[in-house]
């Protein structure tokens, strides 16, 4: 069995510059948390942080996993597919880790972690999530692409789309009082699920203009401050009106959820156009722009 998962080499066996980096940028939070939790650096709740961090970063890499494909098609970057598989891994490595640091936080009583899994609806789905990240990353070698076949491993592997929302629902529910960062994430997993129906209809397939990206997240910027007005209004009883004036605000009440999708977004858009000025700048012929 060829295993093709091997972090410093490409296809060919070379050694191959951009899988080494993102490899060693995925290591960083998880040695960054590690070395918190041995030094006593995060708090009172040691354990209930190290399962934040965990967590968060579990969603962040199931995103990014799913930001590959759009920027490989944006960015004109072929190359970069070859890190998918590894941010995908990676996400569910983070991921068990998260499940690990409850069984910790449980004082390993496993019998309580089932029964908590099964009880609440937020860990149901979470461990829903996990198992589904997990089904995707036992199946991503080469040798299961052969034994499933290139149609049925692909089918497979949009599990991802119900798995970066069930992700969301189980940040979601978890947050209590401040959605800050699930609207947010809700938000940007709109944006790559729009850009992927757009990029699908698309009359050129795969070329869909950077311009229509930035219209996307404009759109879903948008849809992220209604979402959240709603959100007040429907939890807090809060004037919705109220919540949308805050976007408009110069106040000093940070950046509001829409603000930051549209931040991201323009930050990814920003990379993406800065890589095509330098392909154009060093001659290379365009696909599109
Ligand atoms: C793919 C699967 C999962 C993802 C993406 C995920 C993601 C997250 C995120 C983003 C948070 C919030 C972090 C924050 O507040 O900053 C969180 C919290 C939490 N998750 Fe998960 N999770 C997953 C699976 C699980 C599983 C399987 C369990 C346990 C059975 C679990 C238990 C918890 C608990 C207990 C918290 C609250 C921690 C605290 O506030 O002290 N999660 N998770």
């Amino acid at each position: 069995m060829t295993f093709r998962l091997h972090p410093l080499v490409d296809r060919a066996g070379r050694f191959s510059p951009i899988k080494a980096t993102v490899f060693a940028l995925l290591l960083v939070p998880g040695l960054w948390t590690a070395i918190d939790l041995a030094t006593g650096n995060l708090g009172p709740r040691p354990f209930d942080a190290a399962t934040r961090e965990t967590g968060t970063w579990t969603i962040r890499l199931i995103f990014l996993s799913l930001l590959v494909t759009p920027l490989q098609q944006l960015a004109q970057w072929p190359k970069l597919v070859s890190v998918r598989r590894m941010v995908g891994v990676a996400a569910c490595v983070y991921g068990l880790a998260h499940l690990a640091l409850f069984v910790v936080h449980e004082r390993y009583d496993f019998v309580k972690v089932a029964s908590e899994i099964v009880l609440r609806i937020y860990l149901t789905i979470g461990f829903a999530a996990l198992l589904g990240l997990a089904a995707l990353a036992v199946t991503s070698t080469d040798a299961m692409i052969r034994r499933l076949g290139a149609k049925g491993w692909r089918r497979l592997h949009q599990a991802v789309y119900v798995i970066g929302v069930l992700a969301t629902v189980h940040f979601f529910m978890q947050s209590k009082l401040n959605v800050y960062q699930p609207l947010v994430m809700a938000g940007l997993y709109l944006w790559l699920m729009l850009y992927r129906i757009v990029a699908a209809r698309s009359p050129r397939a795969r070329q869909t203009p950077l311009l229509t990206a930035g219209v996307l997240a404009m759109a879903v910027a948008a849809i992220t401050a209604l979402g959240e007005a709603l959100y007040f209004r429907l939890a807090r009883g809060v004037d919705p009106l109220r919540v949308l004036s805050a976007n408009l605000s110069l106040d000093d009440i940070g950046m509001r959820p829409g603000w930051m999708v549209l931040f991201v977004g323009a930050a990814v858009l920003t990379v993406i156009a800065l890589r095509l000025a330098v392909l154009r700048g060093s001659g290379l012929r365009l696909r599109a722009a």
